[in-house]
């Protein structure tokens, strides 16, 4: 708990903004937030040093029990956070449409005043990848307001409409798909209206510079199984997860973490070398940084089958000055000719969505050196069990439905949950976007696990189980099972018989190879 006044100063130490983070993140506001803590959740939620997704429920929940809407709250938590709830939600979907309305009745605020809260909501609807529904009416005034753009901006002269038109259409779609983006731009030149006009030249610089890094990405085997060649096509359009910042953890040597972790465990030889790390499915490179960033002495191989995935960690590989990575485009399956060998493989979310998971697992074990460790996250069947009544929802061929259809099943899943009280879906934080929620509940493939499969698995690819992450219900199952070994999955399995929701976001463990 946070005692302390931390109102007179911020931290400017990273430990004590760390610190202070984690006291906040257990925090729930249901009375007004002390203008001190309020002040401080801004700072925090600011800093690239820290991951402010970690502070988004406190600080939603700060901002829900605000009678006087603090501005800067407001603008710290649409800017920095996806926000997962969906009151909030309605409320950024409801000044969202009042902007459009004004923008379409010409009734204008004045750009300076309007353009901070305008810029937050642009960069929410970015963040969520315009997942929010939108009423048949209030996609013709966007589709005439898109029009009017491409059409009238040579004849305007007037940068400030043109400004606020790119805004009102960022708020709803994304701008490289504009047709007139480009001339908005340039008849928006003169506006004085940062962060507004910042705010969409980020947005486009960052696009540009994604699609720049695609062109460079180099491929490693070849991809020619036919369900890796659709899960590539949906992670082309939905890149996973869009990540903002990341905590920096403190780099230390890759033996003495792996000894720290597993003290019992006799670890690869890795003396007078770098030690070498594959993450397998890297997504958008959050996993990769970081473990680029806490291993000092090692060398990270970072494979995905998605351009647009790779291209978005490589900006961000860039971006935290991270050089100990290298990113290529592959297929697990086309690992199968390398002959490199690594001391740990790291690969969360990624087998669960392979045509055969074991055939994949077996890959990667045999690309490991003798003593290696390995990283696995799968979905859990028991933990997603509670999602069945949003799965009722869903067409057959759920990976196909348009954007408009999507929006309106995402809407059923949220009158479901307010008509029953049961929050299934929505109580996760991938519901809050479109790639989050098209990864959770609307995949081309995904294939749920229990323990004793896993243990099975475990024991067929010749690996030792050594436990959970310890984040993951370590303290429960130690409570539960005074004495009990932690690496017992039968022991694991009978606790998440009794606790069905222990493992929901995934069973995430680490193994060893022999
Ligand atoms: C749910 S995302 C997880 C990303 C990342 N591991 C994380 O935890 O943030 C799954 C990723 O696995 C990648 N993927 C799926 N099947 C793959 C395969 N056969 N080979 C390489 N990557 C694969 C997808 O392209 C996607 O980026």
């Amino acid at each position: 708990m946070l005692t302390a006044d931390p109102s007179s100063t911020h931290p400017t130490d990273v430990r004590d903004a760390i610190r202070l983070a984690d006291a906040l993140a257990q925090r729930r506001f249901v009375e007004p937030a002390p203008p001190s803590i309020r002040r401080l959740l801004v700072h925090l939620l600011w800093r690239n040093d820290l991951d402010p997704e970690e502070l988004g429920a406190t600080a939603v929940s700060a901002l829900k029990c605000d009678e006087m809407l603090d501005h800067e709250l407001l603008r710290a938590v649409l800017c920095r956070v996806t926000v997962k709830d969906v009151e909030v939600e309605q409320a950024v979907k409801a000044l969202r449409f009042t902007f459009l309305e004004r923008m379409a009745q010409e009734q204008a605020l004045p750009l300076d005043a309007a353009a901070p809260l305008m810029a937050a909501v642009v960069e929410q609807c970015h963040r969520t990848q315009h997942v929010y529904s939108e009423s048949a009416a209030e996609r013709t005034l966007v589709d005439r307001l898109i029009a009017a753009m491409n059409n009238d901006v040579p004849r305007t002269h007037n940068p400030e409409l043109a400004l606020r038109r790119l805004a009102v259409c960022a708020m709803y779609r994304p701008i490289w798909t504009l047709p007139g983006a480009e001339r908005a731009f340039e008849a928006s030149a003169g506006a004085d209206a940062t962060p507004l006009s910042d705010t969409l030249a980020e947005l486009r610089r960052e696009h540009r510079e994604e699609l720049e890094i695609q062109r460079d990405i180099r491929t490693l085997g070849t991809i020619t199984d036919a369900m890796s060649a659709s899960v590539q096509a949906h992670y082309e359009v939905h890149p996973y997860p869009r990540w903002l910042t990341l905590r920096r953890p403190a780099a230390r040597p890759f033996a003495a973490v792996m000894a720290e972790r597993f003290p019992d465990a006799v670890l690869p030889a890795t003396e007078g070398r770098r030690a070498s790390i594959l993450v397998a499915g890297c997504g958008t490179g959050a996993h990769p940084i970081h473990v680029a960033m806490k291993y000092a002495d090692a060398d990270v191989t970072a494979i995905d089958l998605s351009r647009a995935s790779l291209a978005y960690a490589i900006r961000k590989a860039r971006q935290y000055g991270v050089a100990n990575i290298e990113f290529r485009q592959a297929d697990i399956l086309g690992l199968r000719t390398l002959t490199q060998r690594f001391d740990a493989i790291e690969c969360v979310g990624v087998l669960h969505c392979m045509r055969d998971p074991s055939e994949g697992w077996r890959v990667l074990t045999d690309l490991l050196q003798p003593r290696g460790f390995m990283k696995i996250g799968l979905y859990s069947r028991q933990a997603r069990a509670d999602m069945d009544a949003d799965r009722l929802l869903l067409p057959a061929r759920r990976a196909e439905v348009s954007p408009e259809r999507f929006r309106a099943l995402r809407d059923a899943m949220i009158g479901r949950a307010r008509a029953t009280g049961i929050p299934g879906a929505t109580r996760i934080g991938d519901f809050y976007s479109t790639s989050g929620l098209r990864d959770l509940l609307f995949h081309v493939q995904e294939i749920e696990f229990d323990l004793p499969e896993i243990a099975l698995l475990v024991r067929d690819l010749g690996l030792t189980f050594l436990g959970f992450r310890p984040e993951d219900a370590l303290a429960r199952f130690r409570a539960r099972f005074p004495g009990g070994s932690a690496r017992d999955l039968a022991l694991w399995a009978q606790f998440e018989r009794e606790v069905p929701d222990l493992f929901w976001s995934m069973y995430v463990f680490w193994t060893q190879r022999a």
